[in-house]
């Protein structure tokens, strides 16, 4: 079949190596890629914005498109797949993503609260305020106790979550946020119980009524090392997580993954595509075990957690997808490579505030042992490979121990350069301290 994969990160790179793999993908075409996707076999980029449905429909058309899998969350909350089912012409598309209601759950803080609420899920206690509630909100705020969790409640390109420790800072910030600070988004603001653990990621793949957990993965989103400085999208990420054991993971799935696809359906909300929990590990404060909080859902894959987590996926994922669509994904088991996963993403030097483009990359084709995903790249005029994000490259290794993929991941990585490169040196590393 013919598949049209949206997004342009390292996530789509990723998702595209495995897409491509399968026997069932005849041609794949990505909206709109970068210099990466374009090398997959059987691969294609097409210039189109995600966001821009009538263009992505004439791709359908072009191309006769069979599959439609969508990478990051904006055009799932934007509505593309009630699009793709409100016109005739492409309601055969299958489309692996949530409509706008199922993408609420990450669109909506406040939603996804209410919803977990609602069916018994466990997360951080929590209160909404809209604008004229700000007096009630600067009151709640001396009921807790600090550091405070301010939550804008829209999508605020991953910078709408503050923590504080100070409550005269954090009725200054709700104020601040309720009066426009990250525009519409934090028209509404969720005031959280600080939750104190360890995070991880789950990742889950549901064709609305039957899943399947994908691996676990962890990543590592401040710039510096040691987890300092400011937020980014992803330094890295690691797969499995250690300490997500099997005892751990059946909490997950009792607590968590079961009663949000039964409470998805409950809802009467259609939801075909990837959940991504962001669980706080937290231990029991009698008997020490580790009990999952969930933080935040996501409506599709993370990013660079992808890049750990495809690589590990031995499964057709075409024949997953396919199952997504049609209902039956509890007929296919998943299968996973045992090997553990280390990727650490290269970024331009200045990231993630201001940072230079264009900057020529030498050595990725020195790399042998790792598999290089495209983050952030273009090919210049004269057909050299140069950069043109902030996140630039995610280099994945596969090993036999964490440690191993670790250290495969950082020796591949030095072959490769460019002007005012920068890496964290760190990835893995805290999980390793808890080992010891
Ligand atoms: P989110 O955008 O909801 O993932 O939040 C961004 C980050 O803030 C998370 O990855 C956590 O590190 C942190 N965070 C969010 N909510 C809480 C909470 N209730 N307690 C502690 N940390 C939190
Ligand atoms: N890695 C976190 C995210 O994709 O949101």
């Amino acid at each position: 079949m013919n598949i049209l994969l949206v997004g342009s990160g390292g996530r789509e790179h990723a998702m595209a190596c495995r897409i491509a793999e399968s026997e069932r993908c005849s041609a794949l075409f990505v909206a709109p890629g970068n210099a990466g996707t374009a090398r997959v076999k059987k691969c294609c980029n097409v210039d189109v914005d995600p966001l821009d449905f009538e263009a992505l429909r004439a791709v359908v058309h072009r191309h006769d498109i069979d599959m439609l899998v969508v990478g990051p969350e904006a055009p799932l909350v934007a509505g593309v797949t009630d699009f793709f089912a409100a016109n005739s012409d492409l309601r055969n598309v299958m489309v692996v993503g949530p409509g706008r209601a199922g993408a609420q759950l990450e669109g909506s803080k406040d939603f996804a609260k209410q919803f977990m609420q609602r069916h018994g899920i466990p997360t951080a206690a929590y209160r909404s305020f809209a604008a004229g509630e700000a007096a009630e909100g600067v009151a709640f705020l001396g009921s807790l106790q600090a550091p405070y969790v301010l939550k804008a409640d829209g999508l605020a390109a991953g910078k709408g979550v503050l923590i504080v420790d100070s409550l005269d800072e954090a009725r200054h910030e709700l104020r601040a946020m309720l009066e426009g600070k990250f525009g519409q988004a934090s028209a509404k603001v969720v005031v959280e119980q600080y939750l104190d653990g360890v995070e991880l990621s789950v990742f889950v793949l549901t064709d609305g009524k039957h899943y399947k957990i994908l691996p676990t993965a962890k990543d590592y989103k401040r710039i510096g090392e040691g987890d300092t400085g400011l937020n980014t999208g992803g330094m890295g990420s690691v797969s499995p997580v250690h300490f997500a054991d099997r005892r751990f993971m059946q909490k997950v799935e009792e607590r968590i993954v079961a009663p949000t696809v039964r409470g998805l359906s409950r809802d009467g909300i259609p939801y075909k595509g990837f959940i991504f929990v962001g669980l706080m590990a937290v231990a029991d404060r009698a008997t020490g075990e580790l009990d999952p909080y969930v933080i935040e859902y996501n409506v599709r894959m993370g990013d660079p957690e992808t890049e750990c987590v495809f690589p590990r996926i031995t499964s057709d994922v075409v024949d997953l997808f396919e199952r997504v669509w049609r209902g039956n994904l509890q007929q296919t088991e998943l299968t996973v490579d045992p090997r553990a996963a280390a990727c650490v993403m290269m970024v331009s030097g200045g990231y993630p505030g201001h940072y230079a483009k264009g900057k020529p990359i030498q050595g990725v084709e020195q790399v042998t042992d790792c598999q290089v995903f495209h983050a952030g790249t273009s090919l210049a005029d004269d057909g050299r490979l140069v950069t043109s994000g902030g996140r630039v490259l995610c280099v994945t290794a596969l090993a036999d121990s964490m440690p191993m993929a670790m250290l495969k991941s950082y020796q591949e990585l030095a072959k490769i350069s460019w002007e005012d490169c920068y890496f964290r040196r760190d990835i893995g590393q805290d999980l390793l301290k808890m080992l010891v």
